[in-house]
């Protein structure tokens, strides 16, 4: 598995399994039972998501060490601000069952950031996260916030895949040494990216399905990716990326794919009070 090392010294494995929109209470522990048994060592996943139990119990069940396998959890919206922010902290540490977390994440760019930000920073110096980001940030949120915050983000998990390269995020982004971390890597299913005819050509020829082509692409171009799946097969599958390289030509078509557009614009007004009003994780 390929790692890669972050602005704060620590290393993250490239593939992380990610468990968005699995239930909890069984197939979410299920599905990480799974992918630890067939290698990943990196699991995504969130306070919204609602499942930061199942992949508690899963890592303890796995029989491998705590420390083989890279956490990442986010901060929800609703617990934005520095008091909310240190309570549910502790609240996801005790879901997971765990005493830290690789990561935490700020999961949407709005409200009280700048309070959120203080106790993940706060919570680092304490060794509750090792390392701390962002998420969702477009280039317009990056240049507001970050200017103010203390501590430079190690990443910031954006959408991305080929029809959204997310290249003016990566200008700035690359100077600084913070990782771009792809969520809906596969365009989340989207058929006309896997049916595409260059991506289906390059199948061909290494022998491998249009998913694992994709994913080859992002992090053959420095990406972290959290791919998606419930299918045990595709899990392993989307994990047997590293037997084969594009070459540079190749890199060179596929970063033509992108459209420089995505399904989720984190700019467009209200976007920040919907998330708020249409996802409450708690009373
Ligand atoms: P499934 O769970 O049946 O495997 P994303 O990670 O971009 O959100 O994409 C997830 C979606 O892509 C899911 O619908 C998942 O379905 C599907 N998927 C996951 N891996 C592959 C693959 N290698 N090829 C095609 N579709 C895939």
């Amino acid at each position: 598995m390929k790692t890669v090392r972050l602005n704060d010294g620590n290393t993250i494995p490239a593939v992380g399994f990610g468990v968005f929109m699995i239930p909890n209470n069984g197939p979410t522990y299920q599905a990480t039972l799974e992918a630890l048994k067939v290698g990943y060592r990196h699991i995504d996943t969130a306070a919204a998501y609602m499942n930061e139990s199942d992949v508690g119990k899963a890592v303890k069940d796995s029989g491998l060490k705590r420390e083989e396998v890279f956490i990442t959890s986010k901060l929800w919206l609703q617990d934005f601000g520095y008091e909310n922010a240190k309570k549910a902290i502790d609240t996801s540490l005790k879901f997971l069952g765990m005493d830290y977390m690789d990561m935490y994440l700020l999961h949407q760019p709005y409200s009280d950031v700048l309070g959120a930000w203080k106790a993940l920073e706060e919570a680092k110096k304490a060794g509750k996260i090792k390392t701390i980001g962002v998420s969702n940030m477009t280039p317009k949120i990056w240049n507001k916030f970050i200017p103010q915050f203390d501590t430079l983000p190690a990443v910031n998990q954006v959408e991305c895949n080929p029809f959204f390269q997310q290249r003016e995020l990566r200008k700035i982004l690359d100077p600084l040494n913070v990782k771009i971390e792809a969520w809906y890597p596969l365009g989340h299913g989207n058929t006309e990216l896997l049916n595409n005819p260059t991506i289906t050509q390059l199948a061909q020829k290494y022998g491998k399905n249009a998913g694992q082509i994709i994913l080859r692409f992002e992090v053959q171009d420095g990406l972290i990716i959290l791919p998606k799946s419930t299918n045990p097969q595709r899990i392993k599958g989307n994990l047997d990326i590293f037997d084969f390289e594009l070459t540079g030509e190749e890199m060179q078509t596929l970063r033509g794919l992108d459209t420089g557009k995505g399904s989720h614009d984190p700019d467009a007004p209200g976007v920040g009070e919907h998330l708020l009003s249409a996802y409450k994780i708690h009373d």
